[in-house]
């Protein structure tokens, strides 16, 4: 990995392509059963760029430099994430009740023009919501909507101590070239077809729907908890009221 200090700067912008240039959460399925649970991946737009940061401002030292590639700072990620194209890449999430933003991936096209149709893929999972499949289905979802926006290459750029994610690239399909400490996976890409175009309409709309839910219900627990602060604070009132 080059010693780039800038995220910003990565050629393909998702934060790794440094090579060529909850709780509140159900509890986590079994492993074996993680692929077969339905997740809500949403596609994120740019008011959620500051819950971006907070999901990645979160992690830990040595995620942070899988993440990167090297050991980012705050202000880097920072720099990141303000430099975050929403209108030309996509940007994927996966909120629990909390509405906290448990987990994220980041597919970059490439600013080539000689690589066109290539993309790059870049992810992150709360360590609080590890293991149950989320790294694994945001790299599926990420993979239907290369697809469908004409992509043929997706490329993967992790450090080779990082079994868990290149284990997902080879599991779906993608080749992994090991060099020293850096790997890099590249995954040839089927062209869309009706199917992927209408899964992914689906699982948008369906991921929204969710995420609307949520925030409702959110707001309503909140509520109820203003109500009973108030209570509570008159109750107290009365009882320190000179009899
Ligand atoms: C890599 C990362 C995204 C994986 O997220 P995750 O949601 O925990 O991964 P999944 O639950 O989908 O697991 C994927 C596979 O790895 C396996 N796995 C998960 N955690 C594991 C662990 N600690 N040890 C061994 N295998 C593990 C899973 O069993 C699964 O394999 P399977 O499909 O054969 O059962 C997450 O660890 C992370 O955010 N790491 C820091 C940032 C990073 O490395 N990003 C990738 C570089 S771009």
């Amino acid at each position: 990995m080059y010693e780039s200090t800038d995220l910003a700067q990565a050629p393909l912008e998702s934060g790794q392509s440094v090579m060529q240039g909850a709780t509140g959460s159900p509890p986590a399925p079994h492993p074996q059963q993680a692929s077969h649970v339905l997740v809500p991946i949403r596609s994120l737009g740019v008011n959620h760029r500051d819950r971006i940061a907070r999901h990645l401002l979160a992690l830990e030292p040595h995620d942070r430099y899988l993440r990167f590639g090297f050991s980012a700072g705050d202000e880097q990620i920072q720099r990141y994430v303000d430099s975050l194209n929403f209108e030309r890449d996509e940007i994927f999430g996966i909120y629990n009740r909390r509405i906290e933003l448990i987990a994220m991936a980041h597919l970059a096209y490439s600013v080539d023009p000689n690589l066109a149709a290539c993309a790059e893929f870049g992810v992150s999972v709360l360590k609080t919501a590890r293991g149950r499949g989320y790294g694994a289905r945001l790299f599926d979802r990420a993979i239907m909507h290369a697809r469908n926006q004409g992509v043929s290459r997706l490329f993967i750029y992790a450090l080779s101590e990082n079994t868990v994610m290149l284990r997902i690239a080879a599991k779906a399909g993608a080749t992994v070239q090991h060099d020293g400490s850096e790997s890099e996976a590249h995954l040839q890409l089927q062209p869309a077809t009706f199917e992927t175009q209408f899964s992914e309409m689906v699982a948008e709309q369906v991921a929204q729907t969710d995420y609307r839910i949520k925030v409702q219900v959110k707001q309503f627990r909140d509520l109820l908890a203003e109500v009973q602060a108030i209570r509570r604070d008159a109750r107290d009132a009365r009882h320190n009221m000179p009899q």
